[in-house]
């Protein structure tokens, strides 16, 4: 399928949910405020990658939160659940960021989905999305 639509009226404060769009995880936050706040607490001068890597953006957006984040809901959090040094899948609410880890080769992701620590050069990709309604996305 070139899109997939997704119910997020289930996903509860704090939940990830991994779907697939086109083969390829994509993991759904509902972030908590403390998510989001440890995020933002974050310059994007100490950013191994200073690229938002946000499909939804301009291609030179900078990596802050905001540009990160779901546009108007800073709450929701949606990137492709692909390690961007050689592509495993990273675990999700791990690492020393609050994010993700990934189990191949210790890359540390944050609660922005953006690289922190490890060997992965960018930051998760965000995927084209919309919202159609406050509970449901489509990607894609
Ligand atoms: Fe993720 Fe190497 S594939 S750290």
């Amino acid at each position: 399928l070139a899109t997939s639509e997704v119910d997020i009226s289930q996903i509860a404060e704090g939940q990830i949910i991994t779907v697939k769009w086109r083969g390829k995880p994509v993991f759904v936050w509902n972030r908590t405020a403390k998510d989001i706040e440890e995020a933002k607490a974050v310059k994007v001068s100490q950013l191994p990658d200073r690229n938002a890597r946000n499909e939804n953006l301009a291609p030179d957006a900078e990596a802050t939160d905001e540009n990160r984040a779901a546009k108007g809901k800073e709450n929701w959090l949606i990137v492709t659940g692909i390690c961007t040094h050689l592509g495993c899948v990273p675990t999700s609410k791990s690492g020393e960021f609050d994010g993700w880890l990934c189990p191949c080769h210790g890359s540390h992701y944050d609660s922005a989905g953006r690289i922190r620590k490890g060997p992965a050069p960018e930051n998760l990709h965000i995927p084209p999305y919309a919202f159609d309604s406050d509970t449901k996305i489509t990607i894609g």
